[in-house]
C-alpha cells in the first residue's frame, strides 16, 4: 500500500498523477488539515508531524510513503529518512524544466515560504541561477482557497493575481508550480498568466520517480487489483474538503494536461 501525506488537501493533486500511472494500487491519504498550513510553521513542528503520519501510516500497513508536500519536503524528508526503514518520495521544485525551456530567461516560482528557504529549493536554484533570472513569490492565500474548495471564481482569480502578477511584471515566461495545492488553481494561474506562459507541476515526474522506485523495490502490484482507484482517506481535521476533491479526481473531474 502507498501512504502520501500533506498538509491538507494539495497532495491529492500528487495521487491524480500517481493513479495515473498506477490505477491498480492500494493507497491511504493522510491530509494533516488540523495544522494546515505548514507553510510557516516551524522545521520542528513539521518534522514532529511527520514523524506521527509516518508511524500512523506504518501501522496502516504502508510500504512506501510520499511526502506529497514541498513544505514537508523541505523541513522533514531527511530527518524521516534517517529515522525510519521505509522509503521515502519527496517532491522536487521543477525549476530545471522551467529554467531549461524558458525563452526569456525570467523563470517564476510560486511556494510557501518554508519551501523557498529550505536548503533543497535553494541548492536546485543555485544550479541555475547563473543561466536564468529565479523570481520567486508566496502563493499568498492559494492553501486557503483550495481548502475551502474554491478553485475558480473572481476571489480566486484576485487572490491568484496578487502573487503572479510581480513574477509576470519581471519578465518570467516559465510558473514553477512549488506547493501541491497550487496545481488546483491551475485554470486561474494559465488565465492569468496567459497562452504564453508556461506552467509547470512536478507531481508527474514524481509519479513517475514513484513508480521507478517501486520497481526496483519490487513493490508494484503483480496481481489485477482494484478495477477504481482504492483510496483511503484520513485527516486529523474535518476530511470534507479533501473528500470532495478525491470524489472529483476519481470521477475525472478535474484534469488537467
Ligand atoms: N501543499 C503544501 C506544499 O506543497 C503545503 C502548503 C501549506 O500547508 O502551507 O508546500
Amino acid at each position: 500500500m502507498i501512504g502520501i501525506f500533506d498538509s491538507g488537501s494539495g497532495g491529492l493533486s500528487v495521487l491524480r498523477e500517481i493513479i495515473r500511472i498506477l490505477p491498480k494500487e492500494r493507497y491511504i491519504y493522510y491530509a494533516d488539515n488540523a495544522f494546515c498550513p505548514y507553510g510557516e510553521k516551524t522545521p520542528g513542528f513539521i518534522q514532529d508531524r511527520g514523524r506521527a503520519i509516518t508511524d500512523f501510516l506504518l501501522g496502516e500497513g504502508t510500504d512506501i510513503i510520499v511526502v506529497a508536500c514541498n513544505t514537508a519536503t523541505a523541513a522533514a524528508i531527511s530527518t524521516l529518512r534517517a529515522e525510519y526503514q521505509v522509503k521515502f518520495i519527496g517532491m522536487e521544485p521543477a525549476v530545471k524544466p522551467a529554467a531549461l525551456s524558458s525563452e526569456s530567461g525570467v523563470i517564476g516560482v510560486l511556494a510557501t515560504s518554508g519551501t523557498l528557504k529550505g536548503s533543497k529549493y535553494l541548492n536546485t536554484k543555485g544550479l541555475y541561477e547563473d543561466d536564468v533570472i529565479i523570481e520567486e513569490h508566496v502563493g499568498k492565500g492559494f492553501v486557503e482557497l483550495v481548502e475551502s474548495g474554491v478553485l475558480d471564481g473572481p476571489i480566486a482569480e484576485a487572490t491568484v493575481r496578487e502573487s503572479l502578477q510581480p513574477l509576470l511584471d519581471k519578465g518570467a515566461d516559465r510558473i514553477v508550480l512549488g506547493c501541491t495545492h497550487y496545481p488546483f488553481l491551475r485554470d486561474v494561474i494559465q488565465r492569468i498568466a496567459g497562452p504564453d506562459v508556461q506552467v509547470i507541476d512536478p507531481a508527474p515526474a514524481v509519479a513517475r520517480h514513484l513508480l521507478d522506485v517501486m520497481r526496483t523495490e519490487g513493490l508494484v502490484r503483480e496481481d489485477g487489483g482494484p478495477s477504481l482507484p482504492d483510496v483511503r482517506l484520513v485527516a486529523s481535521g474535518d476530511p470534507t474538503p479533501s473528500r470532495m476533491l478525491l470524489d472529483k479526481i476519481i470521477k475525472n473531474e478535474i484534469i488537467h494536461a
